[in-house]
């Protein structure tokens, strides 16, 4: 199954009864291996999770830990934006150049990358002084 694949079917499994917007997203990893997480919603608005937090966590879970590609997709106008959350968990797994693709239920694919869209990103290196 492609990563695009995965992500729409996990996108069935999201949990929203308060946004009704669901979102699945996949990752392959660098070790070729597949995770797959959808938004989970919680009566306490802030406490619910977005897919591609349910993925990184299915991937830290599975033993994996870098990001090759990973893939988001919902039924949207424009091909989904991950959250500014989500940009910053994605980083902490991946290279600036791994390709993010982006699509929408109706077929809509952007790619970008991890760099595109996290510039300035906080890492590391800030915190060498220490
Ligand atoms: N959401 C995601 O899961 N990923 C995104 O990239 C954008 C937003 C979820 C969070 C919430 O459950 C719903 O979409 C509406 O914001």
């Amino acid at each position: 199954m492609s990563l695009i694949d995965t992500a729409r079917a996990v996108r069935e499994n999201a949990y929203v009864p308060y946004s009704k917007f669901k979102v699945g997203a996949a990752i392959r990893t660098t070790s070729g291996n597949i995770y797959a997480g959808c938004n989970v919603e919680n009566v306490a608005y802030p406490e619910g999770t977005c897919a591609e937090a349910g993925a990184i966590a299915a991937m830290v879970a599975g033993g994996d830990t870098r990001i090759a590609e990973i893939t988001v997709i919902a039924d949207s106008p424009k091909p989904v934006s991950p959250c500014g959350g989500c940009r910053q968990k994605i980083a902490e797994f991946a290279d600036g150049d791994v390709v993010v693709t982006l699509a929408t239920m109706d077929g809509i694919v952007l790619h970008t990358t991890v760099a595109e869209l996290l510039p300035g990103s906080f890492d590391a290196d800030y915190m060498s002084r220490v």
